[in-house]
C-alpha cells in the first residue's frame, strides 16, 4: 500500500513536471468560465485568437472596461502614451468607489455580504455592501470635517479588519490619496512613510491579535508621530478595548468621530488619472518608493484581471489571503473584488493559530470557493502535514491561486493534490505594486505547466530580454514589458528622475520590471526571481540596502552586506555581514542586538536570520560593495573573476566570518 501511494504520487509529479506535458483545466471550468463568456460575445474562439486580438491594446481594454467600470463622464481618448508616461481613458470623470458601493446601493447587492470577517481569537463580523457604504459615508464625512481635501494624504496604519478597507475606500470618496503602511512595519517605517507623503491625518487603531498576542499599534504609531510635523489628527479604532496613551490635542476615537455623521456622503468626481493611493515598495536604494496609482486604469486593470484570471461569479466566495497593506490586498481584497460586487472573507491572524488547520476550517466554515496565497503560506502548511488539511471538507474550492514568488514545483503538487484536490486549476499570477494588477498570469482556459505564471494576460505584451534588448528563448534574461497597461503606476510620489532611471533607462521605452525570467518554445514564462538588489523574503519585497542602512545606523557597526540566501519556508532568508567599529568586540549578544535592532527600524519581516562578523567586506575600486561576490562565496559557489576588486583578500574573510 505504501508502495504503491509511492508510486502514484511519483506518477502525478512526473506527468505534471515535465515541461512538455500541459494541464488542462476542466471541460466545466472552461466551458462556464467569464473569458469564454466574453470571447463568445466577441466572436472570439480560441486562447490564441483571444491573445492574439488583445494586442490590439486600445480597443481590448476599451471593450472591456464596459463590463467592469461606469464613468460620470466617458474617456475622450482610450490611451495616451507619452513614453514613460501612460493615460489611460483620458478626459473620463470617475471615482473608484462609484464601481466599488456607490452602483451596488439600491440594487439587490446591497444586501449582499462584502466581507466575512473572521478575528483571529474567534470573533466574527459580516459587512453587506450597504453596511460598507454607510460607514464608509460616515467616515468620509468625519474626514472632511477634519478638514481633509482632495488631494490631500492620509496615512493608514491598520491590521487586517474591515475597518482597514473602510478607511481606504473613505478617503478615495472624497479625493484624498491613501497610504497603507503594513502593520507589521515599525514605527520608525512608518515615520519615513508619513514624512515622505507629507500624511494630514494617520488612522490606526489600539492594537490587534497576533498569535494569541496584542500587538500595540497605538503606541507604535505614537512613536511614528513624534517626528511627523504633517499630521494633524491621530483617528484611532478600538479593536481590543486596551488601555492606549492619549493625546489630546491630536488624537481622536473613531468611533466618537463618526457617531452622529451622515450616512451620505458625496462621492469626489474626479479625473480618471487623479491619484488614488501611494504604496511604499522597497527599490534597491534604502529609501522606499512611494508608487502612485489612478482612479480610472486602475480600477478596470483590477477588476478584469479579477474577474478573468479567478473567474469571479455573484456566488462565489473569494479569499485572497494576502495582507491589505501589501498591493496584492489592495487590488484583490478591496478594490477588485467590491468593484465585481463579489463576497470576501478577511482573517485577522496567523495562519497556524490557534493550529495549523487554522486556515482549513475558514474555508469549510464560510464555503470558499476560490483560495489565493504564497508559495511561501503553502510551503508553511506542507510542513505541518496532510493530517491538518484532512479534518475539513474542501470540496467548495474550485479554483486556487499563488502569488508572491515563483512556485516551486513541490509546492505546486502539494497544493493541486491536497488543497485542490486534483480538481482546482491553480492560477499562478505574475505581477508587482507598481504593475497593480496581474500582468502574467493563465485564465482558466488556459493550459498550466506547473511552476510556470504561463502567458501575459491578454492585453499585456511581455518579452525576455538579453543584455543588448533582442527578444530570447530559452535563456534567462530581463523581464520586460512593451506596451503600457491600465493600471500602470503614474510613477513615483515626488521623485520623477528615479522613476525614469528604475524602469525605463535600461530598454527604450520599455518597462524593466526587475526580474529575471526565462520564456520557453510554447511562449510561457518562467519565472526566476529578482535581478536587482532586492530580496523577496516570504513573497515580500525588502531591498538589501535597506537592511543594510538599518545596521549601519546601530552606533556599533561601521558597514554592513546583506545578502539572501535559499530557505525552505521563506523562499529568500537574510544574511548579514557586519564590520564593526574600532574597538567593538564582537559577541553573540550584539547579534542579538543587531537582529533586533533591524526589526525595529524596520519591523519583524527584515530581522535578519543570520549576522556574521567579519573585518573587510569585498568592494569594487569605486568603493561599492559587491554583494554578488559574497552571496557566491557563502553559498559556496564560483565567485568568479576578483582581479577588479580593490580588496581581493576580504573575499576569504567571508568564508572566515564568525
Ligand atoms: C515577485 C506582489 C514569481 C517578483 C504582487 C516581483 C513573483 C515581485 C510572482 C513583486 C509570481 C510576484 N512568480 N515571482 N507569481 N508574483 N513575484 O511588489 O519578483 O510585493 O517582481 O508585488 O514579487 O512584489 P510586490
Amino acid at each position: 500500500m505504501v508502495i504503491e501511494m509511492a508510486e502514484e504520487k511519483k506518477d502525478t509529479i512526473a506527468v505534471l513536471l515535465e515541461e512538455k506535458r500541459l494541464f488542462h483545466p476542466p471541460e466545466d471550468i472552461v466551458e462556464n468560465s467569464n473569458v469564454k463568456k466574453w470571447m463568445n460575445e466577441h466572436g472570439i474562439e480560441t486562447y490564441e485568437e483571444l491573445l492574439e486580438k488583445a494586442k490590439d491594446i486600445e480597443w481590448f481594454w476599451g471593450e472591456v472596461s464596459k463590463d467592469v467600470v461606469n464613468w460620470y463622464e466617458p474617456p475622450k481618448k482610450i490611451l495616451e502614451w507619452k513614453p514613460p508616461y501612460a493615460e489611460w481613458f483620458v478626459g473620463a470623470k470617475y471615482n473608484i468607489v462609484h464601481d466599488a458601493l456607490d452602483k451596488h446601493i439600491g440594487t439587490p447587492r446591497e444586501n449582499k455580504v462584502a466581507y466575512y470577517f473572521e478575528g483571529e481569537p474567534g470573533d466574527t463580523r459580516k459587512l453587506t455592501y450597504k453596511d460598507l457604504y454607510v460607514r464608509v459615508n460616515k467616515l468620509a464625512n468625519a474626514l472632511k470635517d477634519l478638514g481633509v481635501k482632495k488631494g490631500d494624504r492620509v496615512g493608514i496604519y491598520l491590521p487586517m479588519i474591515p475597518e482597514l478597507p473602510i478607511a481606504m475606500l473613505a478617503c478615495a470618496k472624497i479625493g484624498a490619496i491613501h497610504s497603507v503602511v503594513f502593520s507589521g512595519f515599525s514605527a520608525l517605517a512608518l515615520r519615513e512613510r508619513i514624512n515622505d507623503c507629507g500624511a494630514k491625518v494617520v488612522i490606526t487603531c489600539d492594537s490587534f491579535y497576533r498569535r494569541g498576542k496584542k500587538v500595540p499599534l497605538k503606541k507604535q504609531t505614537d512613536e511614528a508621530l513624534k517626528e511627523a510635523p504633517s499630521v494633524e489628527h491621530c483617528i484611532v479604532y478600538r479593536r481590543t478595548g486596551d488601555e492606549v496613551p492619549w493625546n489630546k490635542e491630536r488624537d481622536l476615537w473613531w468611533d466618537d468621530l463618526i457617531k452622529d455623521k451622515p450616512e451620505e456622503c458625496e462621492t469626489e468626481k474626479m479625473d480618471a488619472n487623479d491619484p488614488l493611493f501611494i504604496l511604499y515598495t522597497s527599490g534597491t536604494t534604502g529609501k522606499p518608493k512611494g508608487v502612485v496609482h489612478r482612479h480610472g486604469g486602475y480600477a478596470v486593470g483590477v477588476a478584469t484581471t479579477l474577474k478573468w484570471v479567478f473567474d469571479i461569479k455573484d456566488d462565489d466566495i473569494w479569499w485572497c489571503a494576502a495582507d491589505i497593506g501589501w498591493i496584492t490586498g489592495h487590488s484583490y481584497i478591496v478594490y477588485g473584488p467590491l468593484i465585481l460586487g463579489a463576497t470576501s472573507v478577511i482573517y485577522e491572524g496567523a495562519p497556524d493559530y490557534p493550529k495549523p488547520d487554522r486556515w482549513w476550517e475558514i474555508i469549510d466554515k464560510y464555503k470558499v470557493t476560490i483560495l489565493y496565497t504564497s508559495p511561501t503560506s503553502i510551503r508553511l502548511f506542507m510542513k505541518y502535514g496532510e493530517e491538518w488539511v484532512k479534518k475539513h471538507d474542501l470540496s467548495s474550492l474550485r479554483l486556487l491561486g499563488s502569488v508572491g514568488e515563483p512556485i516551486n514545483p513541490e509546492a505546486w503538487i502539494w497544493y493541486y493534490k491536497n488543497i485542490g484536490k486534483e480538481r482546482c486549476p491553480i492560477m499562478d499570477t505574475w505581477w508587482q505594486t507598481e504593475t497593480g494588477q496581474f500582468m502574467i498570469a493563465p485564465l482558466p482556459i488556459t493550459p498550466l505547466k506547473p511552476g510556470s505564471a504561463t502567458k501575459p494576460f491578454p492585453g499585456i505584451q511581455a518579452e525576455v530580454f538579453d543584455a543588448e534588448g533582442k527578444p530570447i528563448k530559452n535563456a534567462g534574461g530581463n523581464l520586460v514589458i512593451l506596451k503600457p497597461w491600465p493600471a500602470m503606476l503614474k510613477g513615483f510620489y515626488g521623485d520623477p528622475e528615479r522613476y525614469k532611471q528604475t524602469y525605463w533607462s535600461r530598454y527604450p521605452n520599455v518597462y524593466l520590471a526587475g526580474d529575471v525570467a526565462r520564456k520557453d518554445d510554447d511562449g510561457y514564462f518562467w519565472l526566476q526571481g529578482r535581478a536587482d538588489d532586492v530580496l523577496n523574503v516570504s513573497g515580500h519585497r525588502i531591498g538589501n540596502s535597506e537592511v543594510e542602512s538599518a545596521l549601519v545606523s546601530h552606533p556599533k557597526v561601521a558597514e554592513a552586506a546583506v545578502i539572501g540566501k535559499p530557505h525552505e519556508l521563506k523562499g529568500e532568508c537574510i544574511v548579514a555581514y557586519v564590520v564593526l567599529k574600532e574597538g567593538v568586540e564582537p559577541s553573540k549578544q550584539l547579534k542579538e542586538e543587531l537582529r533586533e535592532h533591524v526589526a525595529i527600524q524596520m519591523g519583524k519581516i527584515a530581522r535578519p536570520d543570520e549576522v556574521w562578523f567579519v573585518k573587510d567586506l569585498p568592494k569594487t575600486r569605486s568603493g561599492k560593495i559587491m554583494r554578488r561576490v559574497i552571496r557566491a562565496k557563502a553559498l559556496g559557489q564560483d565567485v568568479g573573476d576578483t582581479s577588479t576588486l580593490a580588496n581581493p583578500e576580504a573575499v576569504e574573510e567571508i568564508a572566515r566570518a564568525t
